[in-house]
């Protein structure tokens, strides 16, 4: 802070019993480097899915099916690899009706909350770096209260996986619906809906899902599975994050470029 608040009026950092240091930080390293880089990763994700998700267009390419686009519940969809719910107003893109949950999921996560706090909210952006808001009300009002629904998209974001790994499981069938087919895109389907698991099971809701709440773990061995697994997976929850994210764009990406005809799927079986 800039150590000017009025008597009285102190906040933050200019708390009276605090040190009196006019410097926003004393750190000398270049702490900001790494608020920079997920402001511009988080910026470029967020910027290529919207185009993808509006674009309402190259999304399936036998026996493929971009995950921005699954489930595809509508009757506009290409291809058919889920069932058709409903008929849509033709200008809304099948994909923007399942987009609040893994943007739901993703925006209350415990890891993102961090990173775009840090880096897009600088409240603070680094430890041991003032922040420039003058208050702090935590989460404990709206909009920021509804982190609390945390929970609730995980469970809505395993419901996706099960499809997502469905869309892989299918990925197994050629043009034609018949299994014994392998391309590269299998591997796609496959690997984006195994990191897409490995960041819900990492998840820090899962662990307290699992394991929270027992006073004796002994009474509960299976739980105490269970969590000892989720455990060991949410010590690498922020890989997970990140991985699963360029996991999911790539695995769109390389469908767009079947779709375009501007690669053609390699082919194993
Ligand atoms: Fe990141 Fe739950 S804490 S997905």
């Amino acid at each position: 802070g800039a150590g000017a608040a009025a008597p009285g009026r102190r906040t933050g950092t200019d708390t009276s019993g605090r040190a009196a240091i006019g410097a926003r930080t004393l750190r000398t390293d270049r702490w900001w480097v790494q608020p920079l880089l997920t402001v511009v990763a988080l910026v470029a994700f967020i910027v290529y899915s919207a185009f993808r998700a509006f674009q309402d267009a190259h999304y399936f390419a036998e026996p493929y099916i971009s995950p921005f686009y699954s489930p595809c519940i509508t009757t506009a969809c290409e291809g058919d690899t889920f069932p058709e719910l409903f008929t849509g107003p033709a200008f809304i893109s099948p994909a923007i009706y399942i987009l609040v949950v893994p943007l739901g999921f993703r925006l209350t996560c415990y890891y993102y909350r961090k990173a775009y706090y840090r880096s897009f909210w600088l409240s603070p952006p680094a430890c041991a770096v003032a922040e420039p808001h003058r208050r702090y009300t935590g989460e404990t009002r709206l909009p920021l209260l509804g982190q609390n629904l945390h929970r609730y998209f995980f469970y809505l974001g395993l419901v996706f996986n099960v499809v997502l790994t469905y869309d892989a499981v299918l990925a197994f069938r050629d043009e034609t619906g018949a299994w014994g087919h392998m391309g590269l895109g299998t591997l796609v389907l496959l690997a984006n809906a195994a990191l897409l698991w490995l960041y819900s099971l990492s998840c820090h809701s899962c662990r307290h899902i699992v394991g929270g709440r027992l006073n004796s773990f002994s009474r509960h061995p299976l739980r105490y599975r269970f969590w000892t697994l989720a455990s060991r997976l949410n010590a690498h929850h922020m890989r997970y994050a990140w991985v699963s994210l360029f996991g999911v764009a790539f695995a769109d990406f390389y469908v767009l470029l079947l779709a375009t005809d501007t690669i053609s799927d390699l082919r194993f079986f």
